[in-house]
């Protein structure tokens, strides 16, 4: 049976495709959802994606993921630089976990320099684009491979 991995998204990203595309590029949560399942496929996983604007639900998904999944790939969205809570929650999960964000923060505001989750996160994926998702599938694969 293949390994489940929990893709989740926070806080806009149900805006991706629509919001900023100069910034966040066309492609839908849909689309994300669809390619990284097909990659997945090649690589002995399946992926399960979910996004919520509320920073407490994420935290649930994350305590759901400690008997569900096998890995967890995250993109926080803006509570990756505020939230202490996703962090902790991340903290009490054993397997790993893979940073993932469209844009290169390190390009942008200063105040998306710092990640609480990457104190945390076993690797960081940041201005591939969406494709950043799909790269992240690929490895978290070698990761979980038995
Ligand atoms: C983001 C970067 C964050 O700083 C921002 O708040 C987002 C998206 C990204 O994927 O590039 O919502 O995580």
């Amino acid at each position: 049976m293949s390994k489940r991995v929990y893709i989740l998204n926070g806080p806009n990203l149900n805006l991706l495709g629509r919001r900023q595309p100069e910034i966040y590029g066309y492609d839908t949560l849909d689309d994300v959802a669809n390619f990284c399942g097909e990659v997945a496929k090649t690589v002995g996983i399946e992926t399960d994606l979910r996004q919520s604007n509320w920073e407490g639900q994420i935290v649930d998904w994350i305590h759901e993921a400690r008997d569900a999944a096998a890995g967890i790939i995250i993109n926080p969205g803006a509570l990756t630089h505020t939230s202490v809570a996703i962090l902790d929650a991340l903290n009490a999960f054993d397997g790993p976990v893979l940073e993932v964000h469209i844009s290169n923060v390190h390009k942008r505001e200063s105040f998306r320099h710092h990640s609480y989750v990457s104190l945390r996160a076993d690797g960081v994926m940041a201005g591939f684009g969406v494709q950043g998702y799909s790269l992240a599938v690929l490895r978290m694969g070698e990761l979980l491979k038995d």
